[in-house]
């Protein structure tokens, strides 16, 4: 069983590539949905589209200016000149939702029209295509995550790698909410006041890259620590495994850090498992990136239930998407990508009743994500 959402039907994502009769079908659902789909709205989509496709007639220049004798790189040169009209056109884009956000049959005629006029455009960009099309069954994989972090441009096509980097300016969110869990780590791992191993979980890892980058650092891992990284995906964790292995094999000294793949659903840490049973007591227990597809009541339960696992003085570090954000509109209406953006106090009532912890919430440096932090009295 899959716990994250699924599209909708996903024979019609094919439909970017050979599948006529799926591109027929976006083309019914916006007709039938013409009366709710404002002129406002059609103009910024028609308006991105026209930008995009200024981009791509501007795609046939040398990789190196011959004259300056000094490598050019023109794809970021472009995204760099792009950037400034595609941020006005997300912001036209997001007032145009936030009139129309109470009623989800316009919603809907939004959704459609984007996804039969903009996506096809940005699905020639890997990125796009991997959010959009969902080849390992669910929206935000590992490997959209490794695209955001790797951060090179990728593709076959100089438009390609365009709408990649494209892509990857916008979801610098996922990395600057990375470092700040890098950041909590460490200072675990410098504090923590247990006399073994330090024991870290990682709830929905995905590629780990905190983890990589910490396997990475000379300074560190001084004391035994143990990762154990937990993803419904077997395909995340044997990435994360290579990655983790590939980073330590690349020291002379020989860190005392080790990962335990686990392949379980986080869902059945509501009820079936006890989430001490990951380990007995946990240092520090994270999860950024999952929590945001799903419901309130699962958040509650599972907050409550970690930070019975944790030892005294450990960390619980929850992340979650922002709501009141212009977020929406790359990742739901273009990607097909639904999270729960949640507020503040929403985020914070997770940690309800658990008397002496200390909580505090922080935004990445992009102002997308939240982490909310729980700290189990010493
Ligand atoms: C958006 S990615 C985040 C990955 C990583 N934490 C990061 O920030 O780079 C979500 C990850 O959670 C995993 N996942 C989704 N639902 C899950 C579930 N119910 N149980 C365990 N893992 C899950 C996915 O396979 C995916 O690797």
């Amino acid at each position: 069983m899959n716990d994250l959402r699924r599209g909708p039907d996903r024979r019609r994502y094919s439909a970017l590539d050979t599948n006529v009769e799926g591109m027929a079908q976006l083309e019914r659902a916006v007709e039938a949905s013409r009366g709710k789909l404002s002129r406002e709205y059609r103009d910024v989509i028609d308006g991105t589209t026209a930008l995009l496709e200024r981009c791509r007639a501007k795609t046939r220049w040398p990789t190196s200016d011959p004259t300056s004798g000094q490598a050019h790189d023109p794809i970021a040169h472009t995204v760099a000149l792009l950037w400034h009209e595609w941020r006005a056109l997300w912001s036209d884009a997001a007032e145009c939702l936030a009139e129309i956000g109470s009623k989800p049959d316009h919603v809907a005629a939004a959704k459609a029209y984007t996804e039969l006029r903009l996506t096809p455009e940005l699905v020639s960009g890997p990125l796009w295509r991997q959010a959009y099309c969902k080849p390992q069954g669910y929206p935000g994989d590992y490997l959209v995550m490794e695209h955001i972090y790797d951060g090179s441009p990728r593709g076959d096509t100089s438009f390609g790698r365009i709408a990649h980097l494209l892509g990857v300016h916008i979801g610098q969110f996922v990395v600057k909410r990375k470092d700040l869990v890098r950041e909590a780590i460490a200072a675990v791992l410098v504090r923590s006041r247990s006399c073994g191993t330090i024991n870290i979980v990682s709830l929905g890892a995905g590629p780990a890259q905190e983890v990589v980058e910490i396997a990475r650092s000379e300074d560190a891992v001084m004391r035994p620590v143990e990762f154990v990284l937990v993803d419904q995906d077997p395909d995340a964790l044997r990435f994360a495994g290579r990655a983790v292995s590939g980073a330590l094999s690349g020291r002379r000294d020989n860190p005392p850090l080790k990962i335990e793949p686990r392949q379980i659903s986080v869902l059945r840490l509501l009820k079936e498992i006890d989430p001490t049973r990951l380990v007995p007591e946990a240092d520090m227990i994270y999860s950024a990136g999952l929590f945001d597809y799903f419901s309130d009541r699962t958040c509650r339960t599972l907050t409550q239930r970690l930070y019975a696992a944790l030892r005294p003085g450990g960390l619980l570090l929850l992340g979650n998407m922002k709501a009141g954000t212009d977020m929406a509109w790359p990742l739901e209406l273009i990607a097909d990508w639904s999270l729960t953006y949640r507020s503040a106090e929403n985020v914070l009532s997770w940690a309800d009743g658990l008397d002496g912890a200390e909580i505090s919430l922080r935004t990445e440096a992009t102002g997308y994500d939240y982490l909310l932090s729980v700290r189990k009295p010493a």
